[in-house]
């Protein structure tokens, strides 16, 4: 491993929304944003997994702990699928320590069926959490990170969405949906330095007991993928970057495109079908769109 060259990552001055913030990822997230000087209004509806109930203890509890290690925090109990209450989140950021400078669009839910049995309401749920609550927030503060030149945005995907997932198909079309947002969000804040990213996280929290093995409960502690995190939002992040973290493992995840197969202009579905496994030989992959250096 190289060790980093670079100073140490600090958010002294910058104001953080963390999503989803009262458990799991988002706390781990919003506990080290605030050890590092960010002032962070830590948001949770305090939901289940399923996306029901609301309970300000979460919420109130890692607001109170960033304090206690001598930061600053605010708790917001807001749904993120509600427009006015994201708008709220961000006004209270403004309100609160003056400005917002930093958004992780963490909070999220599982309702997970096979398709066949998946009712069409839990499957819109999970949609309207995961993509419309990220589209909520992000585009809450956008505004303010184009007339300040400056923001740093973090969104969530997941393996389920660049591989998928057995039982998740609208947790899959949400997470790969996030890839391509994040990809357009690059480009159109880029010159004005606000960086959007994501980070496909693997991490034993109350989202994933059911799924993993207790050998991978035990090696992804949540703690491991705040490193990652922790960058993707910092000035030195990159902009249109997907990167996995799990465990002691980070990797970088390419929406790729392998070379063209050039067909005559009289191409038949014949033509296609005896030229397919010439068509899916990757060779060497290349990039769409790197993402730029920070
Ligand atoms: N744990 C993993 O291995 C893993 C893998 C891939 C992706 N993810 C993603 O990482 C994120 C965090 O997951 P986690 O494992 O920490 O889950 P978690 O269930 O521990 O935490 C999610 C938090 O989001 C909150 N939340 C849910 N709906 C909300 C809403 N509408 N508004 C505000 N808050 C809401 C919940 O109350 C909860 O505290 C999610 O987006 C998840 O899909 C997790």
């Amino acid at each position: 491993m190289e060790r980093g060259v670079m100073g140490s990552i600090r958010f002294d001055d910058r104001v953080a929304i963390v999503t989803g913030a009262g458990r799991g990822l988002g706390k781990a997230y919003a506990l080290e944003l605030g050890r590092r000087g960010a002032k962070v209004v830590v948001n949770d509806v305090g939901a289940s997994t399923e996306g029901s109930g609301v309970d300000n203890g979460p919420a109130d509890l890692v607001a109170r702990e960033i304090i206690s290690q001598g930061g600053s925090a605010i708790a917001h109990y807001g749904d993120i699928t509600d427009i006015d209450q994201a708008k709220d989140m961000v006004n209270v950021a403004i309100a609160h320590f003056g400005g917002v400078h930093i958004l992780i669009n963490n909070a999220g839910i599982t309702r997970d069926r096979m398709f066949v049995k998946k009712d069409l309401a839990d499957f819109r749920k999970v949609i309207d959490v995961h993509l419309f609550g990220t589209v909520n927030v992000t585009h809450a503060v956008w505004p303010h990170f184009l007339a300040q030149n400056y923001g740093r945005i973090l969104v969530t995907t997941s393996i389920s969405g660049t591989l998928g997932s057995f039982g998740q198909a609208d947790y899959s079309l949400a997470k790969a949906g996030m890839l391509g947002f994040m990809k357009t969000l690059a480009l159109e804040g880029g010159r004005k330095d606000v960086h959007t990213n994501a980070i496909s996280p693997a991490a034993a929290t109350r989202m994933t007991e059911n799924l993993l093995s207790e050998q991978d409960l035990l090696s992804l502690n949540p703690e491991r993928v705040v490193p990652t995190a922790i960058f993707l939002v910092s000035d030195e992040a990159p902009n249109g970057c997907a990167l996995q973290a799990g465990g002691n493992r980070v990797s970088h995840l390419v929406m790729a495109q392998n070379p063209e197969t050039v067909f005559p202009d009289t191409a038949t579905a014949e033509d296609v079908a005896a030229s397919f496994h010439k068509i899916i030989d990757n060779g060497p992959l290349y990039q769409v769109r790197s993402p730029t250096s920070g």
